[in-house]
């Protein structure tokens, strides 16, 4: 009995954890199945104590005749399966054994018997929760499924083994970024997604607009309630003057105030009547237009708006008061790429540096790659032994070498010198190779791939094939770019040293044959203490690429967008 006297924390003292009990999750009604199978013993310490466990059958089979089933139960938290035994008596085992059926059971865990794969299993007491999977329906049968064919099913992969292997590495490498740019002093800056400066000036932004479905609703309310004619604006008009010259009739006949306060609630009514009908008759189907342009100032914005393609300057205007910031969140591109690399909406992580040069910028580049390298050696192991295993042979070695060796450096110009010489050597590329080209996929795969076989880092780009925002070198001709290429993915970063300097960015805007006044407060960073800075974007789901070797990007994050297809 408890005693009400007693101070809470005696009271605290008393309570006890069943020791014959496997500790639940604190916010959820039952034991991770990681925190089972991926102890260090595998589980076998735990033979004897009784466990809440709830999953998704990977697959069943009934067994000694009918009398058993035994399921292979997954709940995401590792890739592992934990064995659960069910008497027939406890449920109806046919429907227990079917994949995809979710089971919620108490039971104990023991021993499996010698000679078996694991080293824990639990044989079930009580059967709480089934939630069926009728197989004659259920879109992802046992067999083996591409992960072309699940991309029909964006709402049910996570249940298949290699896409919830890769949410738990995008999760670990979303959370190596906030710990690598906390430790070295990073403030995390939230930048906009509805933007109006397009920050890469390639025009390859989505519109945000309500213009069309403002436009649709005006439409059918047209016809539903037709506009008002001229005849109907007419007759209010009358009425307004009839009213009107009731009130001076009873102002001339100097009529008691009541009586013309009256008559004056009549005649502003009348008034209010007509602006409607007048406001309603010159109301235009179709979309906005001045002088024959969409007039965006009857746009929600009042303005022209679109999402962003980078939260780089936004982020630039932080580092200019903070240091040193970093942005994480999705970017969008409209560019029509139906590559394995490209997706229309992709999250990028963009650190931005102030009193930091390109030498810096580098620095922190690879420094933070080979940080995530190291973090899923250390974190995440059991997941890339399944990429391994399943998709690409190399990629823990891969993640061991760039965690390890020091990334090559380029000058743009010396990477044209080596490719130009490999083609004379024999080498053939489809896009042809001299100075002042933006080099190719194939060019950069080249380099990493072929020739280093590690990444490389190429800097001082031609200014013609970068952004205005980049700082021109002393040579004129080139400006303080660099890419990092890494092999399987070729580009997985850009970036750059800002453009500090107030009058050359000007320049720039005008050469480049961009507008000024969008980017005004953008010069406004250079106008009033300015700073050299710079920083860099990482195309995350690339290095998701780079990390798993799947082949294609619109596996590796949840919900792909590109050209034709936004399921959900
Ligand atoms: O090289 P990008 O265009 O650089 C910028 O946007 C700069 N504003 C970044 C900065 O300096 N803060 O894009 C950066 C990275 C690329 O290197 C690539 O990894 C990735 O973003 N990326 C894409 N990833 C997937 N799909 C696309 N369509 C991508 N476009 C770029
Ligand atoms: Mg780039």
């Amino acid at each position: 009995m408890s005693d009400l006297t007693s101070p809470p924390s005696d009271q605290l003292a008393t309570v006890t954890i069943d020791a014959d009990e496997v500790p639940k999750a604190e916010f959820s009604d039952r034991v991770p199945i990681q925190s089972i199978i991926r102890r260090e013993d595998g589980g076998s310490g735990l033979a004897g104590k009784k466990a809440r466990v709830g999953g998704w059958v990977k697959t069943g089979r009934k067994a000694d005749k009918n009398a058993f089933a035994f399921l292979e139960l997954n709940d995401g938290t590792c890739a592992g399966n934990l064995q659960v035994i069910v008497e027939a008596s406890l449920a109806d085992i046919r429907q227990l054994v079917l994949s995809g059926t979710c089971v919620v059971v108490d039971g104990h865990l023991r021993l499996p018997p010698s000679g078996t794969k694991q080293k824990i299993e639990l044989r079930a007491d009580k059967v709480l929760h089934v939630g069926p999977a009728d197989p004659a329906k259920y879109p992802l049968p046992k067999m083996k499924l591409t992960l072309e064919f699940l991309r029909d099913y964006v709402h049910l992969r996570s249940r298949t083994n290699t896409i919830s292997a890769v949410a738990r590495i995008r999760n670990a490498l979303a959370y190596a970024t906030h710990t690598f740019f906390n430790k070295h002093g990073f403030l995390y800056v939230h930048t906009p997604i509805v933007t109006t400066s397009d920050c890469e000036g390639a025009g390859e932004m989505f519109q945000v607009t309500t213009l069309f479905s403002e436009a649709e609703k005006l439409e059918k309310d047209l016809i539903q309630n037709p506009p008002p004619t001229e005849a109907d604006v007419e007759a209010a008009k009358v009425v307004v003057q009839e009213k009107g010259e009731v009130v001076s009739q009873l102002k001339a006949a100097k009529a008691d105030k009541k009586e013309i306060g009256a008559a004056v609630v009549e005649l502003n009514k009348a008034k209010e009547n007509l602006s409607k009908l007048e406001e309603r008759s010159k109301l235009q189907p179709g979309i906005p237009k001045k002088d024959g342009k969409v007039d965006y100032t009857k746009d929600f914005f009042a303005r022209q708006a679109f999402l962003t393609v980078s939260g780089q300057l936004q982020v630039e205007s932080y580092a200019c008061a903070l240091s040193s910031v970093y942005t994480f969140g999705p970017t969008f591109r409209a560019e029509n790429s139906h590559t394995s690399r490209h997706l229309a909406e992709f999250w990028m992580v963009e650190p931005e540096i102030a009193f930091a040069d390109l030498e810096d910028d580098m620095k922190c580049a690879e420094a933070y790659v080979k940080f995530l390298c190291q973090w899923l050696l250390d974190n995440c192991l059991e997941d890339m032994e399944f990429m391994a295993d399943k998709f690409d042979k190399g990629c823990i070695d891969r993640l061991n070498m760039v965690a390890s060796t020091p990334f090559v450096r380029l000058s743009y110009t010396e990477a044209v010198e080596i490719l130009e010489e490999s083609v004379k050597n024999g080498k053939k590329f489809e896009n042809e190779v001299k100075w002042g080209i933006d080099l190719a996929s194939e060019h950069e795969r080249y380099l990493t791939e072929v020739k280093y076989q590690k990444p490389v880092i190429v800097y001082n780009y031609p200014k013609g094939i970068k952004a205005f925002y980049m700082r021109l070198n002393d040579d004129s001709k080139t400006v303080a770019a660099m890419d990092v290429l890494v092999p399987k993915v070729g580009e997985l970063i850009g970036g750059s040293q800002r453009e500090e300097r107030y009058d050359v960015i000007q320049q720039r805007l005008k050469e480049m044959d961009l507008p000024v006044e969008p980017y005004e407060w953008y010069i406004d960073l250079r106008r009033y203490g300015t700073v050299k800075h710079a920083g860099f974007g990482l195309g995350f789901e690339r290095m998701i690429l780079f990390a798993t070797g799947l082949e294609n990007i619109r596996d590796v994050i949840p919900f792909p967008r590109y050209p034709g297809r936004a399921d959900l």
